[in-house]
This record gives structure tokens, sequence and C-alpha cells, in this order.
């Protein structure tokens, strides 16, 4: 998703610039451009191919300067050409990028063509350029003050203007944006991690603030006007580009990292203890009565996989929403809720803005489980569990997801505990079966050869249907996610008792059906749904446990997994179909990284 970096320096910005690029560009973008002030003047490159390209660009006309903004962008409002491609100008004086949706860009539209502006793209971001321009008296940080009290929606900008040529002005409202702080020199990015390399001192903006960088000082103000002073924090951990060691793509190298990934989640201790949570949480978690958790993509499915966790371990009843629906629907607050928000970034729009939806509905107890400790989630939260994935750079998530259930699993057994369902021996248990998940995830890694030869089929089909039960319906939906959204075969999933009431319709000798099937209570039922489908021609891929005795048959191909794991088996279950959808999309030839129209962080609604 798009991407701002900026600065004020006293030397050639543009390489700094267009690394701060280069580390956002996973989050996926089809244009990017740079803009520096120059000679009394903005000047620009833009592209609608990389940023490898923008690079090339910028080497042959020798565009430098010592204060510039930068910018990856993932269209919404008009087609990705480089007419639509940020920087936008305002005549020929400002310059600007925008992360982020203005609703009410029509409305100012009409308004400044009224004040003579021409509107040369069709972007909602070049109402703010003008905007800014048309208030524009000799201070930059005033402008973009005023203007920000017009504009309705979600933004986090990067503005400098000819006439100051030391100076670039930030704001941010529903987007994030940081301030880096240099010797002598300033940066802003809507990700620290573009910045690594130039600082580890940042300052993470809050929600309205406007900001202004000179070469020595950075300003701050809060929505209403006041100067503030906000913490400034130094973190080291972005530093280093991420390598992809022996792997063809990172989302290979990320399934692979599972084993490590899991076990820095799981918690040093040998008990489950409120506090892993924060200091509030013993307190917390003895008021609520019910979980509310909410979550889109990916991180919804390990909400939905939690809740059987949180309901047969603590006996605490839980909903699990689409944070998107949430955020506007009329629903019936609880005081005695524990609002759960589940992400990979901690910026998720529509996440965020049901975290704030909930919280303005009075919920008071927030917990978010989240892979980015400086995220605005983790910021927004009462509590907070941080996993510990690592950097996620492919767009599809893997080794997020299942360190998430990790961290879920240890939420419902902490839970459990503290209501008197989990006693000392099955505590025991349970972090016996946490500590051997590595060991058994390497087990399940060593299917890969066996699931390549399965991906040669799954690659010449354009459907596919995915079947669990109970515990393993949320890993059917993962594992038809991650087919569709990096191969682009349509997939979908369904409880398994749920065929017969209309998807079987579907059901033919082109169908390929991928069954989840654990050895837990619900085998027989499920065998009985594979049953049905054999009956009518559908080619079954049944990833079984050991003892399940489901044996491969005509039309039944099976791949046994190597242990039966119990509640945890989740965790294992889902990655042979991360494996699948991986090794499929590469038969396809897709770029696996960057499936066509997704992103990275979808910091807009
Ligand atoms: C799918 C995927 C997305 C994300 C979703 C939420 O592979 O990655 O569905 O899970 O966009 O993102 P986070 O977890 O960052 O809030």
């Amino acid at each position: 998703m798009c991407g701002i970096v900026g600065a004020v320096a006293q030397r050639n910005i543009v390489p700094v610039l267009i690394e701060g690029l280069r580390r956002l560009e996973y989050r996926g973008y089809d244009s990017c451009g740079v803009a520096v002030l120059a000679g009394g003047e903005p000047h620009r490159a833009r592209s609608v191919a990389r940023v490898a390209d923008l690079d090339e660009q910028v080497r042959e006309t020798h565009l430098e300067g010592f204060t510039g903004i930068a910018h990856t962008r993932w269209a919404t409002h008009g087609a990705p050409v480089t007419n639509n491609a940020h920087p936008i100008f305002s005549r020929n004086a400002l310059a600007l990028v925008h992360n982020g949706i203005i609703e009410n860009y029509e409305s100012l539209r009409d308004m400044l063509r009224g004040k003579g502006y021409e509107f040369v793209s069709q972007t909602d971001t070049e109402v703010i350029a003008h905007l800014i321009h048309s208030l524009y008296r000799g201070d930059l940080f005033a402008a973009v003050r005023e203007a920000v009290q017009q504009l309705h929606g979600a933004y986090a900008i990067a503005v400098e203007h000819k006439d100051q040529p030391d100076t670039v002005v930030g704001a941010r409202q529903g987007s994030p944006l940081v301030v880096g702080l240099g010797e002598g020199e300033n940066f802003l990015a809507s990700d620290a991690l573009a910045l690594a390399g130039s600082t580890e001192h940042f300052i993470f903006l809050e929600e309205g603030d406007v900001c202004e960088l000179t070469l020595e000082r950075v300003r701050v103000a809060d929505r209403d006007g006041n100067d503030v002073e906000r913490e400034v924090r130094t973190v080291a951990a972005y530093g280093g580009a991420v390598e992809l060691g022996p792997y063809r793509h990172f989302m290979q190298k990320e399934i692979f990292e599972q084993p490590r990934a899991i076990g820095d989640t799981i918690p040093q201790a040998d008990s489950f203890d409120a506090s892993l949570f924060g200091d509030a949480a013993a307190t917390a978690f003895g008021e609520i009565d019910n979980l509310l958790i909410l979550a889109c993509g990916t991180s919804y499915y390990s909400g939905l996989t939690a809740k059987y966790w949180l309901e047969s371990i603590a006996k605490i009843p839980t909903q699990v929403e689409i944070a998107s629906e949430y955020r506007y629907r009329d629903s019936v607050p609880n005081p005695k809720s524990l609002v759960v928000v589940i992400s990979q970034s901690g910026e998720t729009a529509d996440t965020l803005a049901a975290l704030k939806h909930a919280q303005s509905l009075g919920h008071k107890h927030t917990l978010s489980i989240c892979n980015v400790g400086t995220s605005a989630m983790v910021r927004l939260t009462e509590l907070s569990f941080l996993t510990h994935a690592g950097r996620e750079i492919g767009v599809a998530s893997t080794k997020a997801f299942t360190t998430q259930l990790v961290a879920l699993f240890v939420l419902a057994a902490t839970l459990g505990k503290l209501r008197g369902h989990v006693d000392a021996s099955l505590e025991a248990q349970y972090v016996r079966q946490l500590r051997h998940l590595p060991a058994a995830l390497n087990s399940v890694l060593a299917l890969e050869p066996q699931i390549i030869a399965w991906s040669e089929d799954f690659s010449r089909k354009e459907n596919a249907l995915f079947l669990g039960r109970g515990l393993h319906y949320p890993i059917a939906l993962e594992g038809a996610l991650k087919l569709k959204e990096i191969s682009y075969i349509h997939a979908e999933a369904y409880p398994a008792g749920e065929l017969k009431h209309g998807p079987l319709a579907l059901v033919t000798e082109a169908m390929p059906v991928v069954t989840v099937a654990p050895n837990d209570t619900l085998l027989e039922k499920l065998k009985s749904n594979m049953q049905e489908v054999r009956a009518r021609g559908g080619e079954l891929y049944v990833f079984a446990d050991s003892d399940t005795r489901i044996v491969s048959e005509e039309g039944l191909h099976v791949i046994r997994m190597p242990e039966h794991y119990g509640l945890l088996s989740p965790i294992l279950h889902v990655v042979p179909l991360q494996l699948l959808a991986y090794h499929t999309a590469c038969s396809r030839g897709t770029d696996v990284d960057k499936p066509r129209n997704l992103a990275k962080s979808v910091t807009v609604e």
C-alpha cells in the first residue's frame, strides 16, 4: 500500500528517498515518484514501473536536492498512470504526497475550481495540494494546519513549498506517519522501516498531529493547534536488509521460518500468567465475561480459530467479527467485553477504526495481538501481546498467522486458568505441547516434495473447494484464501457438514476438494462428507493425521501429517495448505510475493 518518505538535509537527499521507497516496496504499489526543491522550484520524476526504474530516471536526469518527498502509490482514485502518481504539484510551487482517502474531495474540488485551480489528475490527493496552496501566506505549517481542518477521511501527507526550501511539513489522521530525527537533518515516513540506515530515533505522530521539519528542528502541533512534545523512541530493530537466502520467494522463506517464529513467540515462563498481556491484565481479565475479536483477512481467521479454543478451554463466550463490518454496524456494547484486535501490521485501517469504534461505544478493556510493537494498534490498546514473527515481506501472511494462533492459544489457556478450568497438570501439558511445536512443524515442512507433486495438478485447475470441520474450518478458509490470492485460482472453503446444503452442486471430476482431516471427534462425520464428494466424481486431496486410516485410492489422494496434535493441530495443518498455495502459484508463474491488486498493510478503508 502507499508509502511516504521525506527529508530535509544538507546533502543530496534523493538516494535516501529512493532507498526508503525500496524498503516500502514489499507493501505493494503501482506507481512511484519523488520531488525535490532545487533552484527555487519543485522538480519531480514519476514512474508506473518499479522503484528501480524511478532510480534510473533520477540518475539520468540528475535530479538532486536537499529537501524532498517521495511516494509509492497504490491506486484508489484514478488509474495507475503517471499523471496520477505522486508527488502532486499545485501551480508549480508546492509538491505533496498522500496516503489515505479524502471523502469530501468532490466538494473541495468544486470549491477550488471556483477559485481558479485547474485539476490535471483523477486523484483525491490533488484537492489537498491546491487547498494548501490556496491557504499559503508564507507559512507552510500554518497553511497545512488550516487545510486539514477541512479534510474528511484518512490521510498522511508530506508537503514542500518552493518559498521554504528547508522545510517539509507532515500531517496525519487515520494513516500512520513517523518523524525520524537525525543530526542536522530530519526525516518523515509512513513507516519507520523506510528510514532504517538513516536514523534510529523516531517520533510516532498521533492522530491529528501536524509537524514541521527543518534542518535543526522538529515542531509538532496536536489537532487543536497546540505545540506538543511527543516522546522520542529509539528503535534499532529496523536495520539491515532482509535477505532471501536459499529461497525463491519471501513467502517460501517465511513459511520455513515458522518453527523459529513460533519458538520466539511462545512465552519463556512455564506457566500462563495474565502479566504476559501487560501490567493491567490481571485486573482487566477479572472484570470481563466475554470476548469480542475484531480483525481482517487472515488475522480474522486466526480469531475464528481462537473462538473454539476460548470457548472450550476458558469457557468464555467469544464473538469474532470482520472489522470493516463491525465499524459500521449498530451493535450492542457490553462493558464486560474484552475487545481483542488481531493484526500483523497493527496499522490496518479497518481494524484500527473498529477498535476506535469499540472504544467510543464504551468498551474499556482492549487487547492487541500484533507483530509490530510500535504500531498504532499497540499504542491504542490497554493490553498487548506481541508476536515475534519478524518482518513479513510476502503479501500473503504465513508466519504472522501461525504466531497469532500461538498468542491466542496462550490467551485461552491464561483465561482458562484464571477461571478455574485449567489445573496445574493441564497447564503443564499445554506448555509441553507448545514447546514441542517447532519440532513438529519441522516434520510438516518436510512434506514439501509431496505437496510439490500435488501442485502440478492444481496449477491446471480454475476452481477448488476446501473442507474442514470444527477447529479446522477456519484453517480450510485460510487455505482457500492463500490459494486464491497468490495463484488466482478461485477457491472457497466450507465446513464439511454444509456441503450438502448447496456447494455439492459444484462438485464434478473437474473440482479438486482439499480436505483437512485431523484425528478429532469429528473425523467419522468428515469421512461421510468425503464419501459424498467421491460419489459425485469429485477428486479429494486430503491432509490426514497419520492415525486416521484414510488411505489413498482412486480419486482420493492422501498426504499423512506426521503427528496428531490435539487442540494445537490447526497450527500444523495450515502449513501444508500454505505450501500447496505457494507451489501452485509458482507453477502458474504468478508474482508470488506481490500478487496483483493486493498490498501488504492495508492502510486505506
Ligand atoms: C492475506 C493477508 C491479509 C491480511 C489482512 C489483515 O494473506 O495477509 O488478509 O491478513 O489484510 O492484515 P493485518 O494482519 O496486518 O491487519
